[in-house]
């Protein structure tokens, strides 16, 4: 519980406009439609164009955000880019935006927790405005992950999109805003979910390209499996937090990985689909802004009411998971 009501009033996202199908893909690696459809419940997804960095997607991001909560830029006083993508390794994605917005008394600064980094973001924002610091915090969720994938490798290339989401938090009135949170992490996974090179441990040379270390690797059924369980147990963890039951819930959204992932971990928790946002059959795994994506979307349809009780919950690369429990403040 925050020491003080802290919601979000605003939203946005950036989304490139080139639309990559799974039947460009068929024709890219040995896959099919069908294998896609069915594996991951993904059509298709956006691919950012080649002048585009993820700062331009979280300004386009940003702006929405702002606008919708009828907010100036240089009212701002931070900025957290949850991303694994940066623009560059330094400076952080963060102050480019913040020159960009025109944000000149904001702190600026990136967050590393893959596709938990929303969450991590929105968690880290709401604890600064509740302690009082801030009045007005900008989180945003952007990757690129077009930019570090394998577009030979069919068991990853298939899953990605690129994209981004904003939230505007400040202070509301109770009982509306976080009602309750949890973070984890587990770095015994790291491998399960990760770049080996371009870092400190391996700086870029020429025999880690060839070597195709600056790509994602992943193993697919372990983050699979990983995944219901951090979906089942950080929605059961935080709504008891909140005093709450799965049968409070008006909407569920959970990070946009698989459907099946999904489809699961609702199972498990007993919630019907009427409840749960699903977009990644157009977005595929959007990173850091695919609960932001889907939170905007849910917005900007009217599927949600002030008042209205709402589960955000992700997990990704670390590895990392986390969740939130908002009464929707307007
Ligand atoms: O944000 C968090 C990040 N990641 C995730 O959440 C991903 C979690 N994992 C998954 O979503 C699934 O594990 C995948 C979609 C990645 C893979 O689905 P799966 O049902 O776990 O398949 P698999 O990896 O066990 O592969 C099954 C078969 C294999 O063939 P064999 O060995 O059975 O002959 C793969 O080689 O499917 C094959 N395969 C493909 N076939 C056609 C793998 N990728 C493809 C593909 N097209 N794109």
């Amino acid at each position: 519980m925050l020491k003080k009501a802290i919601g979000i009033v605003g939203t946005g996202s950036g989304i490139p406009e080139q639309v990559l199908t799974n039947f460009d893909l068929e024709k890219m690696v040995e896959t099919s439609d069908e294998w896609i459809r069915t594996r991951t419940g993904i059509r298709e997804r956006r691919i950012a164009a080649p002048h585009q960095a993820t700062s331009d997607l979280a300004y386009e991001a940003a702006v929405k955000a702002l606008e919708s909560a009828g907010i100036a830029g240089d009212e701002v006083e931070l900025i957290i880019v949850a991303t694994i993508t940066p623009d560059m390794i330094f400076p952080a994605t963060a102050c480019l935006l913040q020159d960009r917005l025109g944000a000149k008394r904001a702190a600026a600064f990136d967050l590393s927790a893959g596709c938990s980094g929303f969450i991590y973001s929105l968690e880290t924002a709401a604890n600064f405005l509740a302690a009082g610091k801030y009045q007005t915090a900008l989180v945003i969720g952007a990757d690129l992950l077009s930019r570090i994938t394998n577009w030979r490798d069919r068991s990853t290339c298939v899953l990605f999109g690129d994209g981004a989401a904003a939230a505007v938090l400040r202070p509301v009135e109770e009982p509306l805003g976080f009602l309750s949170s949890v973070l984890g992490a587990d770095g015994s996974g790291a491998e399960k979910l990760y770049l080996p090179a371009g870092g400190s441990r391996k700086p870029a040379r020429r025999e880690t390209v060839e070597a195709e270390e600056h790509y994602i690797r992943m193993c697919g059924p372990d983050v699979f499996k990983f995944a219901v369980r951090a979906i089942e147990e950080a929605t059961l963890e935080v709504l008891r937090k909140a005093d709450l039951g799965v049968e409070d819930v008006d909407l569920f959204i959970p990070h946009q990985a698989n459907v099946r992932i999904i489809d699961a971990a609702a199972e498990r928790l007993g919630l019907d689909r009427e409840r749960i946002l699903v977009n990644v059959d157009r977005y595929g795994n959007t990173s850091a802004a695919s609960v932001g994506l889907a939170l905007d979307e849910a917005v900007r349809a009217g599927r949600l009411k002030k008042g209205d009780v709402v589960v955000l919950v992700g997990f990704g690369a670390g590895l990392t998971w986390g969740a939130s429990v908002l009464r929707w403040a307007y």
